[in-house]
């Protein structure tokens, strides 16, 4: 846990970076932020900073405290009430906004839907009346297990509407682990779908939905969307499942909003962490939706008639903040795509800017990578004048990567925000500001203004230039506020590496003599593919649920697209044969009990795993095995003999 970040090949020349793109004249002229002062102002006077976008939205009660803070406790706007649907919908709905398209989305097969404010305001009202028909009420839980389709946003804030908390299971899991959060959170109803689309496949959700249902008391009632027009075979379970559609049209459209309190519980959205057991962040209205509300519309330069486009699935906690709450608080035109970048055609996000016009676009590392890869001659085909900021999200972005967006996609024209969070953060932390920070390809830049962060090591003593640990330093109003129903967890591995509330990230990160922030990544089990947070235990508890593993030890190595790759070095049982079938079966059974984004890139199969003295597997070793990079000291290991073993079986498979 308390290992220094380990500084690659990649970090290193990261780390030489030295080039700087101020903002254009043009950007920073029209820009909502272009005054340096907004950070020594915020610095100076956190909370009254903060008060002043809660001010800009709409609450049924005014608050008494901005802040109340007992680490690890924080409450933010406490006295407060306000509902979040009311400030996603229903105040656009009733302003000149009430026709202006709220979310254009586009299904992978071509299918399209525009919902305008006023089509979203009726539509969240009568879902929150369905659900108030089935015995929803304030406080219960309600699961989401949907494609990226309007419905799920919908449901998360017709749920928003009535108090109920909603928790959202991203689309790409097994049925075990929607099992197991529905489980942990109790939920009592689950919305699910017949099915979505990838890369042309059809997800039959509603069939995990089942096998996942089958095992869940709590739940009473599945409700189910119909996706679309092609017929994906459902079996309805009498009693239990309702269809969607036939629900709605009975339902009434006027459903009056729950008062809620500023920290009466939004949601829970379960992260992986250090341990086999994912941990559900809960997140309270008021707080959260003033962080998210204020981030994006500072970070994007929100105007009124910007397309926006998060190319994130909402079961992730960026589609939560930057595809629903943050930009639809703001009034903004969200643009969805359910599908895959690379579906019909490798163009297809190029297409999307082009035929919508969008004016952001936000994405991943990963996927600008695997822009690189497929070759400029997919976005040149498009007009993408359209677009005039850019952001990255969810990984460390590399030089290479950066600059590639920067020509290739921002014609050189559209600053890059490069933004540094988590799910516990609920919003952004470390992120330029369009239209005033000069930016450093691979640097998220400096820290929101109102935010306070530092890179500490494990003394907890401040390291001003140089590489450790990243902390957060004061509470912000989207704050995590506990894990569902584990305080004692929430406290541990968050508030107990150094006294005083200070916040431990789990990153590492350095800082360069401008004070310019550079993520370096975990710093504990918990690994990055693809954007995609992971726990190594989660992988390893899923390799020795199969009957032929003995021991499983799973690491994070370097990956060109996806940015880490899953490593297994697994051990079998006595009597087992290995074979190259055995490999890919067990890659199998890790998609099949977490989900297609946990299958390993690589098994190795290994006689023994190497152990200290006292027993505990060396995983650094392995992540230098992994790595391909030369082995320090063994001294402490039981069996050094292991290691060179391991070397040669890794060299081997690589091939
Ligand atoms: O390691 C950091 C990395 O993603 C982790 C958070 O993952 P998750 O909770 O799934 O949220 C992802 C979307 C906000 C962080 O601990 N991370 C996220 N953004 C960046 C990043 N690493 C470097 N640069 C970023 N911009």
């Amino acid at each position: 846990m308390s290992e220094t970040p380990p500084v690659s090949p990649e970090i290193d020349a990261l780390l030489q970076e030295h080039r700087v793109f101020p903002p254009s004249e043009a950007f920073r002229a029209q820009a909502a932020v272009n005054d340096p002062e907004v950070y020594a102002r915020a610095a100076a006077d956190p909370e009254a900073f903060w008060e002043g976008f809660a001010r800009e939205l709409e609450w049924m009660r005014p608050w008494t405290r901005v802040l109340e803070w007992t680490p690890p406790d924080a409450k933010w706007f406490t006295g407060g009430t306000l509902n979040a649907s009311v400030n996603c919908v229903d105040r656009h709905a009733r302003s000149a906004r009430r026709n202006k398209a709220a979310l254009i989305w586009e299904g992978e097969p071509g299918d399209r839907r525009t919902l305008t404010y006023f089509d979203l305001f009726r539509q969240v009202s009568q879902f929150a009346n369905v659900l108030k028909s089935l015995g929803v009420t304030k406080g219960d839980r309600v699961a989401l297990y949907l494609p990226l389709i309007p419905e799920l946003a919908i449901a998360m804030l017709a749920c928003a509407r009535i108090g109920a908390v909603h928790s959202v299971v991203f689309g790409g899991f097994s049925a075990e682990s929607l099992r197991d959060r529905i489980n942990d959170s109790q939920c009592r109803l689950l919305v699910t779908a017949d099915g979505g689309f990838r890369r042309g496949h059809v997800v039959a959700l509603k069939q995990v939905a089942d096998e996942a249902v089958a095992d869940t008391p709590s739940i009473e009632t599945v409700i189910v969307v119909q996706r679309g027009q092609q017929d994906i075979p459902v079996v309805m379970k009498d009693g239990r499942d309702r269809w969607y559609h036939d629900l709605m049209r009975e339902a009434s459209h006027d459903c009056p909003p729950e008062e809620m309190d500023a920290e009466d519980m939004l949601y829970i959205l379960y992260t992986s962490g250090t341990t086999g057991k994912p941990k559900g962040i809960v997140h309270t209205t008021g707080g959260y939706l003033v962080g998210t509300y204020a981030t994006a519309k500072w970070v994007f330069d929100l105007k009124e008639d910007d397309v926006y486009w998060c190319t994130a699935d909402i079961g992730w906690v960026t589609g939560h903040s930057y595809v629903v709450y943050g930009p639809l608080a703001n009034g903004a035109t969200v643009v969805m795509y359910e599908g895959a970048p690379d579906w019909p055609e490798k163009d297809r996000f190029w297409e999307i800017v082009e035929r919508h016009g969008v004016t952001i676009f936000y994405t991943a590392p990963t996927a600008i990578r695997a822009f690189m890869r497929w070759g400029t001659d997919w976005p040149r085909r498009r007009d993408l004048s359209s677009l005039r900021l850019l952001g990255s999200v969810g990984e460390p972005i590399n030089p290479e990567a950066w600059i590639w967006y920067h020509l290739h996609i921002g014609a050189e024209r559209c600053p890059i925000v490069d933004t540094w969070w988590q799910t516990e953060t609920g919003g952004m932390m470390i992120t330029p500001l369009p239209g005033l920070t000069a930016t450093k390809p691979g640097s998220a830049t400096h820290t929101f203004p109102g935010i306070s962060a530092e890179i500490l090591n494990d003394a907890g003593e401040p390291v001003p230039v140089g590489g450790g640990l990243l902390a957060l330093t004061k509470p912000w109003p989207a704050m995590l506020r506990g894990i569902y129903g584990d305080r004692d967890r929430f406290i541990k591995q968050y508030f107990s590496r150094w006294p005083g509330g200070i916040y431990f990230t789990g990153d590492g990160a350095k800082r360069d003599e401008e004070g310019y922030f550079w993520l370096l990544g975990r710093v504990d089990d918990v690994i990055n593919v693809a954007g995609h947070r992971l726990g190594t235990m989660e992988v390893e508890s899923a390799l020795v649920d199969h009957p032929h593993v003995a021991e499983a030890a799973v690491v994070g190595r370097s990956h060109e697209i996806k940015g880490q790759a899953i490593a297994a070095f697994v051990t079998v049982k006595e009597g087992v044969a290995i074979s190259e079938a055995l490999g890919e079966e067990l890659k199998k059974h890790v998609a099949h009990k977490i989900g297609a984004i946990a299958r390993p890139d690589d098994i190795i199969f290994a006689a023994d795993l190497p152990k200290t003295r006292s027993g505990k597997i060396m995983r650094r070793l392995l992540r230098d095995i992994a790595e391909g990079k030369a082995i320090g000291d063994t001294t402490t290991l039981a069996d050094p003999a292991v290691v060179a073993r391991l070397k040669e079986q890794y060299l081997a498979i690589e091939g």
